[in-house]
């Protein structure tokens, strides 16, 4: 595996890359990227990743300073995995100057759940998502549907943007416990850590009674939120979207998701599951 960490390094090798499906990551990986990975090798020649912990995305008070950066660890595992390249640029690299342009999401979809409690987070995860399109140039490109919201921008961003780039979605990724793999679980305290499947378990029993015809979906979410209160937790939401649009459901034919995200102790968690 090479590493490029400039954008001409990148782009020669590219060059020579035949069909390339590419990974994009904030690094300190887990088995979560590396399924993305694998999936990759299924779709091209060539799969290539990224590793950079994009300061655009952050708000100024979350944990872009404290974000684990653990390079090492993380080039054997993508090696390993049989990534061809890893394109690891330095800020210097990627934001010479202040980026100035941005990629601004349709506020329908970025400035709820996630984009309600993060503002602009979407503007900077389309923004440096855009940038590293166009440096990579991949025919396909793979995001985990453990960032459900995120996938969505992206893909109507690639849509409506016309981007040459297939959009795949990864199959979430969990612990034994159901816990979804996160680069944040790794802030959890030993009893937090056993407290947080707690969220999982919660969005999968609305699942099931969704499934089972319940229809009565505020019910259902006052209930979980109030239990994941009990718990210790400080929900942000938690609530049953549609899938299309992540707007709330209106016909009954609609295919759905749960998503949520709380806090537990000062570590905030999202997970999701659709129904
Ligand atoms: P990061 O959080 O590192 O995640 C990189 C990719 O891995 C994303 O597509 C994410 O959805 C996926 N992923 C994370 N946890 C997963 C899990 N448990 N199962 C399956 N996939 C999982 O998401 C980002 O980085 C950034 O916002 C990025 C797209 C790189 C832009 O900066």
């Amino acid at each position: 595996m090479q590493v490029h960490t400039t954008i001409a390094s990148l782009r020669a090798a590219r060059a020579h890359a035949g069909r390339v499906a590419f990974v994009p990551t904030m690094g300190n990986l887990h088995d979560g990227h590396i399924a993305l990975v694998r999936e990759a090798a299924r779709h091209a020649d060539t799969v290539i990743a990224s590793i950079f912990v994009n300061r655009l995305q952050f708000g100024p008070r979350e944990d872009f300073d404290k974000y684990p950066r653990t390079f090492e660890a993380d080039r054997e595992k993508l090696a390993a995995a049989g990534v061809a390249h890893l394109f690891a640029p330095t800020e210097a690299a990627m934001y010479p100057q202040p980026q100035s342009y941005h990629v601004d999401p349709d506020p329908g979809q970025a400035s709820i759940l996630e984009g309600a409690c993060r503002p602009g987070h979407f503007r900077g995860v389309a923004t440096v998502v855009l940038k590293l399109f166009n440096i990579v140039e991949p025919e396909a490109a793979l995001f985990g549907k453990k960032d459900y919201q995120q996938f969505m921008v992206l893909r109507n961003m690639a849509r409506e943007l016309a981007l040459p780039i297939e959009i795949i979605a990864g199959e979430t990724v969990r612990a034994a416990d159901g816990l979804a793999l996160s680069s944040r679980n790794g802030y959890l305290t030993a009893s937090e850590r056993a407290e947080a499947p707690r969220l999982y378990r919660q969005l999968a029993a609305i699942a099931a009674a969704v499934r089972q015809g319940a229809r009565d979906h505020a019910g259902l979410e006052a209930a979980a939120i109030a239990e994941l209160e009990r718990h210790g937790w400080r929900p942000d939401y938690l609530s049953v979207r549609r899938r299309a649009d992540l707007q709330a459901p209106r016909q009954p034919d609609e295919t759905l998701v749960v998503l949520a995200a709380a806090r537990l102790g000062t570590t905030r968690l999202i997970d999701n599951i659709e129904i």
